[in-house]
């Protein structure tokens, strides 16, 4: 199965921008839940948000959050900096471009990193967690939010049968399980839990860890 590519990735975000809210509203009404209270309320001083897309989450963040958002998609961005001018946080929200496989970031600048709904979508798993890793100052968090493997078989089975088509027409492998690039980029996981339907969301807080831990 090939895989979609940055490119195929962008031009796909840029070309439903428009309608993302709306169907995103409609899965975490009916599928995934309300996740992103929890996830962002753990977010505190410079965060990078990445692949923040419409900016769904940056109204939610606490106040002493000063939050970078970056993605592949303008499109998605657009509606990422009309969102953050329209709730009054536009001072401490930046939005820009960028790929999260390649971080345009030094070395453990940010005390945290979010991740809602991303995994499922980027090309490189991997290298996408590698590079929150080095991003990260030692005991910063990684708190991530994604759909996955359902706990329950016949959901699973559908999710399958279903991954194929979701890649091809929608860049968005739906059941990619978040924990094993954490692991793999040397975090150390404090919390993973399952949430909304059969417990295809996947919710994961992990740290960065200090040189005495
Ligand atoms: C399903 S949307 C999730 C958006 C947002 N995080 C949310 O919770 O609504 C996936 C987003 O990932 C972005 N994306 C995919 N690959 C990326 C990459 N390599 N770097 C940055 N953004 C990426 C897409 O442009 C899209 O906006």
């Amino acid at each position: 199965m090939p895989q979609p590519t940055n490119e195929r990735i962008e031009a796909y975000f840029d070309e439903h921008a428009r309608g993302y809210d709306r169907e995103m509203g409609f899965f975490e009404r009916f599928v995934l839940g309300h996740q992103r209270h929890w996830a962002v309320a753990q977010a505190h001083g410079e965060v990078l948000e990445i692949a923040v897309g419409t900016g769904l989450n940056l109204p939610l963040y606490p106040n002493d959050a000063r939050v970078l958002g970056i993605d592949l998609s303008e499109q998605m961005l657009e509606k990422a900096r009309a969102r953050a001018n329209a709730a009054g946080i536009a001072s401490r929200v930046e939005v820009r471009r960028g790929d999260m496989q390649a971080l345009e970031l030094p070395d453990a600048s940010v005390d945290a990193v979010v991740s809602t709904y991303t995994f499922c979508t980027v090309p490189d798993p991997f290298t996408a967690s590698r590079e929150a890793f080095r991003v990260l100052r030692p005991g910063g968090l990684i708190i991530v939010v994604e759909h996955g493997p359902s706990s329950r078989s016949w959901v699973l089975a559908c999710q399958r049968l279903l991954d194929p088509l979701s890649i091809r027409f929608q860049a968005d492998h739906i059941t990619r399980d978040p924990l094993p690039y954490l692991t793999e980029a040397g975090f150390h996981v404090r919390t993973a839990e399952r949430a909304g339907f059969a417990g295809i969301v996947h919710r994961a807080v992990a740290s960065k860890p200090t040189q005495s831990s």
